[in-house]
């Protein structure tokens, strides 16, 4: 099915990227500077979103207007996507929210799921999933399996500040039909699948090492 890959050049993404790639950019200043990052990924990959016209009133006169004609649902993948949830709602203030928790086993790097909030039925609801990194994609694959168990249909938009061309593969040879918005499509996964020249770990840069 198709990934289509979509890396947002934008001179504020770029400006906030380097500053969540530093190593030194304490967690507070990462957690803004991802947030910038969410907003403006979220403007682009919105951009698509179904509207229907109206009429409104202004102060003046009446004239053409646009609205939303369904509310997305959008889905933080637990612990790093919270970090996109506040940029996601500043532009979608009446979404749904589902939640999802997938821990990547430190070993085998295979998705471990420790939570599963999500609407009983996203038949017809356009589907966001946020989380910062796409490493090998097992996150991601496992996380939209549970979408379209739970009836999504049509393309799941994911939103992430990197992307791994490993991770864009392995979610190429599934039947999973994604458009993927990124800040940067990254060289490579290292022997621990760690995104390089990447961030680091983005739920431990968000909120601390879990012990
Ligand atoms: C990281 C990241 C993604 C996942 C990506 O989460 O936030 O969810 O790994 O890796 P993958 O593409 O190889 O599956 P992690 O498991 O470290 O949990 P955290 O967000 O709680 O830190």
């Amino acid at each position: 099915m198709p990934v289509e890959l979509h890396v947002v050049e934008h001179p504020l993404i770029a400006d906030s990227l380097t500053r969540v790639r530093d190593k030194d950019t304490p967690n507070a200043i990462f957690r803004q500077e991802l947030e910038r990052i969410g907003i403006l990924l979220m403007a682009e990959a919105s951009r698509g979103l179904t509207t229907h016209a109206v009429r409104v009133q202004t102060p003046l006169t009446e004239t053409a207007g646009r609205q939303l004609t369904t509310q997305p649902i959008v889905v933080p993948v637990l612990r790093a996507g919270l970090g996109f949830l506040h940029a996601a709602q500043e532009l979608l203030p009446n979404a749904d929210v589902g939640f999802i928790g997938v821990a990547r086993d430190e070993n085998t790097h295979m998705p471990k799921p420790y939570v599963n909030k999500l609407p009983q039925n996203l038949a017809g609801r356009q589907c966001i999933v946020l989380d910062p990194m796409l490493a090998t994609g097992g996150s991601l694959e496992h996380t939209c399996r549970l979408l379209v168990e739970r009836g999504a249909t049509g393309t799941i938009i994911v939103v992430c500040v990197l992307a791994a061309p490993e991770g864009i593969e392995l979610l190429r040879k599934t039947d999973l039909d994604l458009s993927v918005y990124t800040a940067s499509l990254d060289e490579r996964l290292n022997d621990t699948a760690f995104i390089v020249p990447g961030l680091g770990d983005a739920g431990d840069r968000q909120f601390g090492s879990p012990a």
